[in-house]
């Protein structure tokens, strides 16, 4: 894995590892940052296969075109695309998986991100995300606080039940949580000043210890049933 890709992933899980992706599928990565899972995607699903990375930064595009470039990959079937995730323009029906690691909290439409999600996979067609959440509802003005640090991980966190609703009214059918992991105070230290106080101003010391225990990374897979 090239330099570079490790040192702008900011993840919380390793979708790739989860996906079961075969050789051939065509795979889109939902907030690609730097490529790491671009790459371990291109890997597994090999010369036939096909992985289309999308973020709103340009400049985590470019970074993620120069990965994919030291990794060697640069004749594989590899796209990446400036977008946001409610508005991809990629076809419908088109992608065998979609792979996300730790964006969808970010985005501030859920149900529209879900929905696209949704719209570009084929029927018989899987996801597998990564992502944090609050384990419970939380003041209403803490998750203010929060959400005015919202380029952090935190950010745009919402509680499980809701996050749950969202993919389910999506259209998806049969979650299935892989693993879930209540963030250690280091760890959720580390994401909720994730990326860096020039870019989001970090939220205080007080508001981080108040969810200590209440935010979780999540990983799981779900399902695009075919039409009967
Ligand atoms: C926490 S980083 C994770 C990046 C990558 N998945 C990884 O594991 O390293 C979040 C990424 O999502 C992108 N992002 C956040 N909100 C987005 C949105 N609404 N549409 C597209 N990309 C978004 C950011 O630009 C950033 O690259």
């Amino acid at each position: 894995m090239p330099e570079i890709a490790l040192k702008f992933s900011r993840g919380c899980g390793n979708p790739t590892g989860f996906a079961d992706l075969q050789p051939g599928d065509a795979v889109v990565d939902f907030g690609c940052g730097g490529g790491i899972d671009v790459i371990l995607a291109a890997h597994k699903v090999g010369s036939q296969g096909r992985v289309i990375g999308i973020d709103c930064a340009p400049q985590m595009i470019e970074r993620a075109k120069q990965a994919v470039a030291e990794a060697g990959l640069q004749d594989r079937n590899i796209e990446f695309r400036t977008a946001y995730l409610d508005k991809t323009q990629l076809p419908d029906d088109s992608a065998d998986v979609v792979i996300s690691n730790c964006v969808i909290n970010l985005c501030p439409d859920k149900d529209a991100v879900y929905k696209e999600v949704f719209r570009i996979l084929r029927a018989g067609g899987r996801i597998a995300i990564s992502d944090t959440v609050f384990t419970e509802s939380i003041a209403s003005e803490l998750q203010e606080r929060f959400q005015s640090t919202w380029a952090g991980c935190l950010g745009g966190a919402v509680p499980e039940d809701d996050y749950w609703r969202t993919v389910k009214e999506a259209g998806f059918d049969g979650i299935q949580i892989v693993s879930r992991h209540l963030l250690t105070p280091e760890e959720l230290e580390a994401m909720a000043c994730c990326p860096g106080e020039e870019f989001t101003p970090p939220p205080s010391k007080e508001d981080r210890v108040a969810v200590e225990g209440k935010v979780a990374s999540v990983k799981f897979k779900a399902l695009k049933l075919p039409v009967k």
